[in-house]
C-alpha cells in the first residue's frame, strides 16, 4: 500500500512488512517450523484482538473521577469517597483496636514506609473513606501504587465494629476496584493478609482474589511470628 492511501493512524505497511521479516529471520534461527508461525499468529491474533475480536488500548489514569457508590435510593447506601485531611483523627481511632491496627500491618515494606502518615503523604498511594447512609464507617486504600506495571496494593478496614458482617467491606471493596480500574488503570491488585485473618481471606476469595503464595514468619505479632497470604485479582 503507497503510504499517501494510508487512512489516519495506521501504520504504513511498509513498516509492518520490515518487522515482519526482521520476526521472520529471527523466528527461522530460533527453529520455528510451518506449524509454529501458525500458532504463533493465532496467539498474536488473540493478544491484539483481546475478548470481543477489538484491540482496547491500555485504558489511561484519570485524576479527578470519584469512586462509584450504590445507587442513591438504596436503604443501605454505601458510598467511597477520597480521603480528606479532616478524616485522620477518625481513621486513627479505628487502627487502634486488634482488628483495626491489621489495616496496615502484614505490609513487605520497611516500618518507617508503614506509618500512616508517611502511607497518606506518599505519591504512590490514595485513601478512600467509606460511609454507610452518609456515616463513615471504614477506610480503603491503594499503596505502592506502580503506573508503569499498572499494579497495587489494596488495604481495607471496617472501623466501627458494629458495622462489620454485614456486607459492607464487600460492596465498598468492589466499588474500589472499579475506582482502581477505571481511574488508576490498575490490572492487578494484591493484597497482604494474615493467614489467621478468615474474614479477610474469604472476603478476598468472593471478589475473586486468588491465592499467589505463602510468605512465611512474615510479621511479628503479639510476640509470634505469623504467616502472610498474598492474594491478587489481575484484571481482563
Ligand atoms: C476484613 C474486614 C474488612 C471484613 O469486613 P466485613 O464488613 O466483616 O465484611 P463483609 O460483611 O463485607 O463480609 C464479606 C464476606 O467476608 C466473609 N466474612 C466476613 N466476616 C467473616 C467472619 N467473621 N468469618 C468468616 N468469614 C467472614 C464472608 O464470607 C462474607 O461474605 P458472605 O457473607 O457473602 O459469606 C473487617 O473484618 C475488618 O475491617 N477487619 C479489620 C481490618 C483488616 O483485617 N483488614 C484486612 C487487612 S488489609
Amino acid at each position: 500500500m503507497e503510504d499517501s492511501k494510508i487512512p489516519d493512524k495506521q501504520l504504513p505497511g511498509q513498516t509492518l512488512e520490515v518487522v515482519a521479516k526482521s520476526f521472520y529471520k529471527q523466528a527461522l534461527e530460533y527453529g520455528f517450523k510451518r506449524e509454529d508461525f501458525l500458532r504463533f499468529v493465532n496467539i498474536l491474533l488473540d493478544l491484539g484482538l483481546g475478548r470481543n475480536g477489538v484491540y482496547t488500548p491500555p485504558p489511561s489514569i484519570k485524576e479527578d473521577a470519584p469512586p462509584p457508590s450504590s445507587p442513591a435510593d438504596d436503604k443501605e447506601q454505601v458510598t467511597v469517597r477520597v480521603y480528606e485531611e479532616s478524616d485522620y483523627d477518625l481513621l486513627r481511632g479505628w487502627m487502634e483496636d486488634s482488628a483495626g491496627r491489621l489495616f496496615l500491618t502484614t505490609r513487605p515494606d520497611p516500618p518507617r514506609f508503614n506509618t500512616l502518615e508517611a502511607l497518606l503523604n506518599s505519591e504512590t498511594s490514595r485513601f478512600g473513606i467509606v460511609s454507610l447512609n452518609g456515616r463513615p464507617i471504614g477506610a480503603l486504600a491503594y499503596l505502592n501504587i506502580d503506573t508503569d506495571q499498572r499494579k497495587a496494593e489494596l488495604r481495607k478496614l471496617i472501623g466501627d465494629v458494629a458495622a462489620r458482617g454485614h456486607g459492607y467491606a464487600k460492596r465498598a471493596t468492589q466499588y474500589w476496584i472499579e475506582y482502581g480500574v477505571s481511574t488508576l488503570a490498575l490490572r492487578k491488585i494484591y493484597v497482604n493478609t494474615l493467614d489467621t485473618n478468615l474474614a479477610n481471606i474469604r472476603l478476598n476469595e468472593h471478589l475473586g482474589f486468588r491465592i499467589e503464595g505463602v510468605l512465611r514468619d512474615e510479621v511479628m505479632l503479639d510476640g509470634e511470628y505469623q504467616d502472610v497470604l498474598r492474594m491478587s485479582l489481575i484484571l481482563p
